[in-house]
């Protein structure tokens, strides 16, 4: 695991104040309850912090099992982006060639990825935590799945889409519930939130956002007709847990 100082660490999610709970704990004991990965954004609790920014003065480390958790979550992120980056890259001149209509949202889709990787790069060098050792299997992988989906064709494409950012949503997802669970606890015990965390929260949150938007995108341009498709999305599906738990450990 990457060693990041505790006092960077530090700055980095939680600051302290000697003050009773803010008003806003109330209410957030009261919503703060997410079970599965497949729920709705909408029914995610709204912690004070988050929602209303932090004035934090002192503050505190986080524990060992927090750092090691932020360590992995970051450099499946990072990773996870740099494929989706050379899965469209590699997508694109076949579905464009064949479908000129779809440039539009090809490059839609591309750009906001190639924006979510330049954010983990930054996160991830900034707080000194080391990329995947697979990276470079990543790559070929990435760019091998994107070109082949696309040779077969426009709905290929979208099921692997499809299939990607069901993983890679649910991904997210459980991020946001762990960091959300750890904003509440420290609210809990009368602490500030650091901006820090509270804005990587709101980045994951809507990087989340527009992964399901590509979903959406890719249901709409026929991934279901895909053939065949139980097969193809299960095998992508499976592919992507892996690298993830790979990704993690490595
Ligand atoms: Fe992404
Ligand atoms: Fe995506």
């Amino acid at each position: 695991m990457f060693a990041l100082t505790a006092r960077r660490r530090l700055a980095l999610y939680c600051t302290t104040t000697v003050t009773s709970p803010s008003p806003a704990l109330n209410s957030l004991r009261q919503t703060a309850t997410i079970t599965t990965s497949a729920e709705s954004p909408a029914t995610e609790p709204k912690p004070a912090t988050v929602e209303h920014g932090t004035n934090g003065k002192r503050s505190r480390p986080l524990t060992r099992e927090q750092e090691q958790f932020l360590d992995s979550a970051l450099r499946v992120n990072q990773t996870g982006e740099l494929a989706a980056v050379l899965i469209y890259s590699a997508q694109t001149p076949p579905i464009v060639k064949a479908h000129p209509h779809l440039r539009p949202l090809m490059k839609h889709m591309y750009d906001q990825e190639a924006g979510h990787f330049t954010y983990f790069n930054h996160i991830i060098a900034k707080h000194r935590i080391r990329p995947t050792a697979m990276y470079p299997i990543w790559q070929v992988a990435a760019t091998a799945l994107g070109w082949s989906t696309a040779v077969m064709g426009r709905e290929a494409a979208m099921a692997c889409t499809e299939a990607v950012e069901t993983e890679i949503g649910e991904h997210y997802n459980a991020q946001v519930r762990e960091l959300l669970a750890w904003i509440k606890d420290m609210e809990d015990r009368g602490e500030e939130v650091g901006e820090e965390l509270t804005e990587l929260v709101r980045r994951i949150r809507t990087i989340r956002d527009e992964e399901l938007e590509h979903l959406d995108h890719a249901v709409e341009h026929d991934a279901k007709e895909a053939k065949p498709y139980e097969l193809l999305t299960g095998v992508i599906r499976g592919g992507c847990r892996a690298a993830i738990w790979l990704s993690e450990k490595v």
